[in-house]
């Protein structure tokens, strides 16, 4: 066969594959998520305004000024954004879904918040109790998204003791991304083919770091590098790795590092301003009330407060994942992995 030839009837095929596909998307069974604040929808209480403010108006467990990259996952899948584990009212509705994410939470103890493996305890206990089979869970998708967490608690732990530790930290990344895979290959024992995985955003560039400099620039701090870096690169190595020996599996990785490195230097072209800014800020008044400012537009900062985006930011985020080549690693784009994997 010729080489015209062989392209062709490659190119016919995957016209074929595409077609048998068409109207499979969207047929995920529900979402079921593990995180930290960026995922959380209500394990930390409802929260305080100004959070809230711009969906659904009043604070609704989310540390934005509306809905977080759960929400929006949900919405790419076609299914309802997971109930928050700690309001759910009978174990039927977790079959819709679960949001088991907790404000705070890493993969090791970080701030004493459910870490990761006692969220997926908490799965298991309902597959247990047999209220979630290995079918619907097969049809269903996971969400994981933390780590940042675990890098903070580490690094304030380190500056206190004012120690030399550049050795120390890679035996940590090495341990939180580990920690992951371990619960990776647990969500895939209890039926999860599907999984969504997220890297680590460079601190570097968020508020909390960049305070330093009045948000004029991201900070060229090696340690906070380093760490994000080589988490990401393990993380890669690892889902590389469980994709290859767990047969069947479609874990994917979501790049948040690049999605926000890139909204924060050309976020113009989505409208946001000062990307590196924060919109609302906390301040004690001369009466030691504490206070805030807010931006008058939080649909052009990237940044709600200290640390956590935007809704604004996380719709464009999500959009670059599903849509734009290259936000994704060890899958395509995610509207393809949708497709392809009939979720
Ligand atoms: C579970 O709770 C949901 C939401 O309140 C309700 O619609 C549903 O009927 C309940 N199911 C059972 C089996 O109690
Ligand atoms: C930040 O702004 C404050 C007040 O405008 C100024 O005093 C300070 O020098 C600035 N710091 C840097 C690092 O630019
Ligand atoms: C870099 O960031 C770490 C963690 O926030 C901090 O402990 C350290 O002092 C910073 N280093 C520099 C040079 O600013
Ligand atoms: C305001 O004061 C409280 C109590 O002293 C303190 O814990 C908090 O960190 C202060 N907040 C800010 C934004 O300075």
């Amino acid at each position: 066969m010729t080489i015209k030839k062989s392209l062709s009837c490659l190119v016919l095929a995957v016209i074929l594959i595409r077609l048998s596909n068409l109207g499979s998307a969207n047929a995920a069974k529900a979402l079921y998520a593990f995180g930290d604040s960026f995922v959380d929808t209500g394990n930390s209480g409802s929260g305080a305004y100004p959070y809230g403010k711009t969906w659904p108006g009043y604070p609704a467990g989310r540390a934005s000024d509306g809905r977080v990259q759960v929400d929006y996952f949900a919405e790419l899948f076609g299914v309802p954004s997971p109930t928050a584990s700690l309001l759910l009212k009978n174990n039927s509705e977790s079959l819709s879904g679960v949001n088991f994410a907790k404000g705070g939470a890493g993969v090791t103890y970080a701030y004493g918040m459910t870490p990761l493996d006692r969220q997926v305890n908490e799965l298991e206990s309902l597959v247990e109790k047999n209220v979630l089979s290995k079918s619907h869970l097969r049809k269903s998708v996971a969400l994981v998204s933390l780590g940042v967490n675990d890098y903070s608690a580490y690094n304030a732990y380190q500056s206190s003791k004012k120690s030399e530790y550049a050795s120390e930290v890679e035996s940590t990344v090495t341990t939180i991304v580990d920690g992951i895979a371990l619960n990776l290959v647990r969500l895939y024992g209890f039926g999860f083919r599907n999984v969504v995985i997220a890297n680590l955003a460079n601190m570097v560039c968020s508020p909390h770091i960049t305070v330093a400099a009045n948000f004029s620039s991201c900070s060229s701090n090696s340690t906070l590098e380093y760490e994000s870096s080589t988490h990401n690169e393990l993380l890669q190595q690892r889902v590389r790795l469980l994709n290859h020996e767990l047969q069947g599996a479609n874990f994917i990785i979501v790049d948040q590092s690049k999605a926000f490195e890139h909204l924060f230097y050309n976020g113009a072209q989505y409208g946001f301003e000062n990307p590196l800014v924060p919109c609302c800020t906390w301040y004690n008044d001369s009466a030691g009330q504490t206070q805030y400012t807010l931006c008058q537009h939080p649909e052009k900062a990237v940044i709600f407060d200290g640390i956590h985006p935007t809704q604004a930011a996380w719709k464009v985020v999500i959009n670059l994942y599903a849509s734009v080549r290259g936000y994704t690693q060890e899958g395509p784009n995610l509207n393809a992995w949708i497709q392809r994997n009939k979720v």
